[in-house]
């Protein structure tokens, strides 16, 4: 198999790559659990971290992650950098890789700011969230968090509740989910799903206006974070009625009568998409989502950094 040196999204990513980062993570996981977390991997290779938005599961998780692999790396962030003196992307890049680095991770406002970063440098490019468009990792460390509690993905159901048509991580777990066999569904309100859904998913996406519905159908419950720093008024009245009618509570659990498994990739609104009882839950995978981004982003470093692929497939 050939591995691009960029991960940018995973709509056009293969199933066998997908299998093959989630297989390495699961080596990198056991490396986590040793007294000394760290192996000398990336040493001699430089990561710079480019995040121009906000993060912090994203951003510690990928800085952890290059710090468990030994590379060295660099972290920046727009406050106290020349963007905010009006330097482009496409200079500030220049820059830094003037500067020799191998890999960049970056997170940007703009969907395709890691595409067109990929087109202008010889170093690696991961992407760590552009704006609507995807969220590669995020949805990798979602079907690791799956394989651990269901064994395997393929023919699992998997509901993304909530805003889907703002959200990077419902496209790309989408994308991911259905390369990899699982059955997917949406639901929302009708204005927070995209109306061109069918087009960019496919037929076999099914769709839920109510979500008791979903619970129903459903394994498990992605649970999404309203964004409500991209979305135009008047999606929904109120939060207080979004709440209510889309909001994942005990009752909604309880009345589904089985054990549905929560998932959420953060930041959460608590009372809004999730109440504060179900987040901290015993349906709650919440924070073995966070654990094993360490070791996804640790595992899509050393493959796309051109990681032996013998020694991972076990073949030493
Ligand atoms: N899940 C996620 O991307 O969280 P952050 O925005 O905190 O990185």
């Amino acid at each position: 198999m050939v591995i691009s040196k960029n991960l940018l999204g995973l709509e056009n990513t293969k199933r066998e790559e997908i299998a093959l980062i989630l297989k390495t993570a699961q080596q990198f996981k056991e490396v986590l659990s040793r007294p000394i977390p760290k192996v000398p991997t990336l040493r001699g290779k430089t990561v710079v971290n480019l995040f121009f938005e906000s993060s912090t599961r994203t951003r510690i998780s990928f800085e952890l992650a290059e710090k468990r692999l030994s590379a060295d790396t660099i972290s920046f962030t727009t406050s106290g950098s020349s963007v905010s003196k009006g330097e482009t992307l496409k200079d500030t890049v220049r820059n830094i890789e003037a500067m020799k680095i191998d890999m960049v991770v970056i997170r940007h406002q703009s969907a395709g700011a890691p595409h067109m970063l990929a087109h202008m440098i010889e170093a690696g490019v991961i992407n760590a969230g552009d704006g609507q468009h995807e969220h590669p990792t995020q949805a990798l460390l979602d079907m690791m968090t799956l394989t651990d509690k269901f064994g395997k993905l393929e023919g699992l159901k998997i509901a993304l509740v909530g805003d889907i048509q703002h959200s990077r991580v419902a496209r790309s777990n989408i994308f991911g989910l259905q390369a990899m066999g699982a059955r997917v569904a949406m639901c929302g309100p009708a204005t927070l799903l995209p109306r061109d859904y069918r087009e960019a998913f496919g037929s076999d996406v099914e769709v839920f206006t109510n979500v008791d519905d979903a619970i129903r159908w459903a394994d498990v419950l992605n649970v999404l974070r309203l964004q409500l720093e991209r979305q135009r008024n008047g999606l929904f009245p109120s939060l207080r009625e979004y709440a209510a009618t889309f909001g994942i509570n005990r009752a909604r659990l309880e009345a589904a009568k089985k054990n549905v498994v929560i998932m959420h990739p953060g930041p959460i609104n608590r009372g809004v998409e999730l109440d504060n009882d179900i987040a901290d839950s015993e349906y709650s995978v919440i924070l073995d989502q966070v654990t094993n981004g360490v070791a996804v982003r640790m595992a899509t470093l050393y493959l796309k950094c051109g990681g032996d692929l013998e020694v991972v497939n076990g073949n030493e």
